[in-house]
């Protein structure tokens, strides 16, 4: 008889609300795992903005390697007003996301009941999506520089790269993820605009479509595909996009279903050989920092995306329908959902959902 399950998650709290929502979805898996039969160890990292102000980096020279052997990290933001963002993003969510090739970033977007969405006339159900977003490469390289600082003829550069390998894995992660669902792929493309790395990413859209004929396929130019997204949600499945226009989709798609503060993310090595990262989409929302308000839902649906990897597929759902089940039935509800509760008040009344 093997032992009971038990999962030892990297805890990165960061900065901001993410030292707020992330002890309610920590709270929520334990209630999971008590109900499902599995426990988890969590162990905490201070690594944060705070910490760069302290030590001068945002985590330690090894970090890297004190992660290596979780079996996966729950993260809930990190920023601060005082440090620059680009300190606080390369100086510890890309390194993390990179060094571990999570090179699929997985975001749902599903307008759940209960939520209230700024586009008319649609209805709970009808927007039900997830957005593939290349997470490795492209438009976010450390490739380039400037030339000439201070001057009239001061320049920069930002190169973009596209790998064969780091294109197809993650048309390939979205058309196998498509069959799982609704069998329907769209691909962002601006291969009118940029002429040399979108008609590639185009043809290999082509080339690897004609691997999975039972699936959908459509692709949209980025700018009419915003447009798309708030006029016809419901056309969409999975839409796939390389790293910038994947990023850009991913804060439109939960604005159309109501809130950021219900977005969940999973950044994923779909072959394991590193353990993968969850987090919500927002980041560390100084404006309301400290607070108590907060919504911890993108937060504590992450944590459903970690079962789900982790292999805890009743778990899993069992969260998520406490989520829904709460925004349509309770009336603990944080202000950005049209509530008065806290943080704490929204995370206990799903953990008690999920306990059951
Ligand atoms: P943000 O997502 O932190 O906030 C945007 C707006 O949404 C704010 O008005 C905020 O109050 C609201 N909001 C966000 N999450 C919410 C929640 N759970 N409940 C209720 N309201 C919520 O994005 P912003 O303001 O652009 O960035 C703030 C800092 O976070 C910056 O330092 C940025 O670099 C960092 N950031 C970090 C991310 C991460 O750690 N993955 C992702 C995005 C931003
Ligand atoms: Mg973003």
């Amino acid at each position: 008889m093997p032992g009971p399950r038990n999962y030892k998650i990297a805890v990165i709290a960061g900065d901001g609300i993410g030292l707020e929502v992330v002890p309610q979805g920590i709270r929520v898996l334990d209630a999971a795992g008590k109900r499902f039969g599995f426990t988890f160890t969590w162990h905490n990292f201070d690594w944060s903005c705070e910490t760069y102000r302290r030590t001068g980096r945002m985590m330690p020279a090894d970090a890297l390697d004190q992660l290596r052997a979780f079996d996966a990290i729950f993260l809930g933001a990190v920023g601060h007003p005082d440090v620059p963002d680009h300190i606080s993003l390369w100086g510890l969510l890309i390194p993390i996301r990179r060094h571990f090739r999570q090179y699929v970033n997985l975001r749902p977007v599903r307008l759940l009941q209960g939520l209230d969405s700024p586009l008319k006339n649609v209805r709970p159900g009808q927007i039900d999506m997830v957005i593939v977003r290349e997470n490795n490469e492209g438009e976010y390289s450390e490739i380039g520089g400037r030339l000439y600082e201070g001057t009239e003829e001061e320049l920069a550069i930002q190169q973009t790269v596209f790998t064969r390998r780091g294109v197809d894995r993650i048309l390939r992660y979205a058309f196998r993820l498509a069959r799982t669902r609704k069998s329907h792929v769209t691909s962002a493309t601006k291969s009118n605009g940029i002429i040399h790395t979108m008609p590639f990413w185009d043809e290999r859209f082509h080339i690897i479509a004609q691997e999975f004929p039972d699936v959908r396929t459509d692709q949209y130019h980025i700018d009419i595909l915003t447009a798309h997204f708030v006029r016809h949600p419901e056309w969409f499945d999975v839409v796939v996009g390389s790293n910038l226009f994947g990023d850009i989709l991913s804060d439109l798609g939960p604005a159309v279903v109501g809130s950021i503060g219900i977005a969940p993310s999973a950044n994923l090595n779909p072959e394991r050989e590193f353990p993968s990262m969850f987090e919500p989409v927002h980041g560390s929302a100084p404006d309301i920092a400290g607070q108590g308000i907060a919504n911890p839902i993108g937060q504590i649906w992450s944590g459903a995306m970690m079962l789900r990897h982790l292999g805890e597929t009743e778990a899993a759902d069992a969260v998520e329908h406490g989520i829904a089940n709460v925004l349509a039935n309770s009336k603990a509800r944080t202000p950005d959902i049209g509530g008065k509760s806290t943080t704490a008040d929204l995370g206990d009344a799903i953990a008690r959902e999920v306990a059951g």
